[in-house]
């Protein structure tokens, strides 16, 4: 346990400004600071710091609290390591009270980043403490060119050539198996023998935006074409490789600083611009970027620059990843390089500042270099320019604000050689097709939730799926005028309704959907409207196929209970009482037909480009499933009498 005076030094040391600043970009208005919120994702700044008061507070998304809340929230670590993170980063020594430090009753992640802390401190002793270490790893990287800064800088080490000395050290020194293998330092085989992941190869290890190491790269040290040349840490609780950015830990201040960030492909690019000393640069080790990893990037700068290796089948094979960038509202530019170089070799070259010079005079905007990609490809020919029109559509519509799409559609028309008003048409045209896709999705998942609600409150599932539309509405008629034939003498209790006056009572604005059920339903209220006898009505219809339907319904063949189940109607037991029985059939049959009205309007929905008549189809839905809702619940409260 952290001893209290070291937990009350740190309290004291940190300052709100400075730590929010290595996670976002603060700006000063007034007496207080602004950034864009670390916690949610937003494009204008809502996040405010007081350095006075040393809190911050979001008026988007409600965070809240100091600088050690700060840490604890953005890194997802508990409240001693927030202390030790900022003891480190002011230079504060821990005091820890020994006695309560127990490596077995720490959390399990906790467990794992100590056990890949101890893998990275194993790595890098072999690196330089051992003679095989030296011979083979670090003359490696002295070859490539690393100084001993730069290899200490990113924890850089040496995996040796044995099958497990890794697991061998840590379980002497206590450590679980099971966390090494969590961790994805060792792998079982069948026979339960085990091995370290890395062996003879040098080892990259990857940290989070807070300095811990979650995984390692390993690269082999051969030409061996039958292994791969990187191999990689899997998927672990801590590691989630679509959410991080190999290098981040060390170029987070730099982004801030230079407001751009860099990205390339590799370890030994991000190493090489470092040790050149250009230090705003992050990989995506080799796969497509996500959209966490852009919205990573978007904690430090608005701005990005590829810096891409050479050939154009590569380029145009990352295209559609860059789009993700426009999308979450990232200016990204896009710098090439020679053919057969890369950015490590390249600053290797010719240095710092040739490299620079290349990237200020081969820096292209994205969607221009896109532009001029494709139409390069297509010379002359009409189809294929048409296509590439559709193509930089397709991009300039992912950029989410209205102004910056304005300019990108007037230099693009220049370049495309079409006038600004088709491209504008292009454009809202795509534009309000995604909305409306967008729309119905929105749609479409409400509806599920809200069917998953309804069906939480009745408890019990009331519609089976076998059944379609129309026979749900048929099987309930049908069981309504059962219930009518047989019980419209009823009364209740209280002797104040029948049962016949109570279906009346409900069923006003209902009609039927079965052609000849629909008859007698209408037949039947107007001898009620009228106040007229029906004692008598069930047995004096003249028309054949109505007499026969009502015969077949006075055979007990057609006693609802309990096969009425099969058709999704929801009966109370066998023991049914008509009343309810009626009740929760009238309300079931409101359902369905609520199901209807929503099922028409999604069709209209979907039907329609114009954008206030999508609105209002859109306020109908919501209606009519409020409506379904309210009726779900009668339904879930009718009572059952005895
Ligand atoms: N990569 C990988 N597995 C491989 C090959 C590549 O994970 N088998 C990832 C690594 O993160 C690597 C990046 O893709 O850094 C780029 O690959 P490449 O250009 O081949 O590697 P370099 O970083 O250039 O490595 P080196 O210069 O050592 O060859
Ligand atoms: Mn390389």
């Amino acid at each position: 346990m952290i001893s209290k005076e070291t937990i009350e030094r740190v309290q004291a040391a940190a300052d709100i400004v400075e730590v929010v600043s290595d996670y976002a970009q603060l700006k000063k208005k007034g007496k207080d600071f602004w950034a864009c919120c670390p916690f949610h994702n937003e494009k204008s700044p809502s996040f405010s710091v007081s350095q006075a008061k040393g809190i911050y507070k979001c008026f988007g998304c409600g965070a809240a609290g100091d600088a050690l809340t700060f840490v604890m929230n953005v890194d997802r670590i508990s409240y001693p390591d927030a202390i030790r993170q900022l003891a480190k980063k002011y230079s504060i020594e821990i005091i820890e009270d020994v006695s309560a430090t127990n490596k077995e009753e720490r959390t399990q992640i906790e467990s794992l980043y100590i056990i890949l802390n101890y893998a990275k401190n194993f790595f890098v002793k072999h690196l330089f403490e051992t003679e095989h270490g030296r011979a083979v790893g670090l003359s490696y990287f002295k070859e490539r060119g690393f100084s001993d800064a730069t290899i200490h800088k990113f924890d850089l080490g040496y995996a040796p050539d044995a099958w497990s000395e890794l697991h061998k050290e840590a379980l002497a020194e206590q450590y679980s198996e099971e966390i090494l293998e969590k961790a994805g330092l060792i792998t079982k085989k069948d026979d339960n023998k085990v091995f370290d992941r890395f062996r003879n190869r040098v080892t990259f290890p990857i940290h989070t935006v807070s300095g811990r190491v979650i995984a390692f790269g390993a690269r082999i040290l051969t030409n061996d074409k039958n292994q791969p040349k990187y191999l990689n840490s899997p998927e672990t609780e801590v590691y989630h490789k679509s959410k991080i950015l190999y290098g981040i830990y060390q170029a987070k201040k730099e982004i801030v600083n230079k407001d751009n960030c860099f990205l390339v492909e590799g370890y030994t690019d991000v190493l090489s611009l470092h040790q050149a000393g250009i230090e705003n640069v992050v990989a995506s080790s080799g796969t497509s970027l996500t959209q966490d990893q852009v919205r990573l990037i978007g904690r430090f700068t608005k701005n990005v620059t590829i810096l891409y290796d050479g050939d154009t089948a590569g380029i145009k094979a990352s295209l559609r990843g860059i789009d993700i960038i426009l999308e979450e509202g990232l200016n990204v530019r896009i710098c090439s390089f020679p053919d057969n170089d890369d950015p490590d070799s390249y600053v290797k070259k010719v240095g710092y500042e040739a490299f620079l010079k290349h990237i200020k005079e081969h820096t292209n905007d994205f969607i221009n270099f896109k532009t001029e990609l494709f139409l390069a490809e297509a010379g002359n020919d009409p189809i294929k320019k048409a296509g590439v029109i559709k193509e930089i559509v397709e991009s300039i519509c992912k950029i989410p604000d209205t102004i910056t799409r304005t300019v990108y559609i007037k230099q693009c028309s220049d370049k495309l050689g079409i006038s600004e008003d088709i491209l504008v048409a292009e454009v809202n045209r795509k534009l309000l097709g995604d909305r409306k896709k967008k729309t119905e999705n929105t749609v479409n998942e409400l509806l599920i939730a809200e069917n998953e609600l309804l069906e939480q409150e009745l408890n019990r599932p009331h519609d089976l799926p076998e059944v379609n539309l129309e026979d749900k509405f048929m099987v309930r008629e049908k069981g309504l005028i059962y219930l009518l034939l047989h019980n419209h003498q009823l009364k209740t209790t209280d002797q104040e309704l029948s049962l016949i006056q109570f279906f009346y009572n409900e069923t006003l604005d209902l009609e039927f959907s079965d052609h000849y059920f629909g008859q007698i339903l209408t037949q039947l209220k107007e001898v009620l409207g009228n106040g007229e006898d029906y004692s008598q009505f069930f047995e004096n219809f003249d028309n054949e196929e109505l007499k026969r339907i009502m015969i077949d319904l006075s055979m007990p063949s057609h006693k609802p209970s309990p096969n009425w189940g099969k058709h999704g109607i929801l009966v109370p037991d066998e023991h049914e009482d008509p009343f309810a029985l009626m009740h929760s059939l009238i309300l079931q049959y409101k359902i369905i037909l609520t199901e209807e009205m929503i099922q028409d309007k999604k069709i209209l929905l979907a039907a329609t480009d114009d954008y206030d008549l999508q609105n209002r189809y859109l306020r109908i839905i919501m209606q009519l499933i409020d409506l379904k809702k309210e009726i779900a619940k009668d339904l879930g409260s009718v009572v059952w009498r005895l």
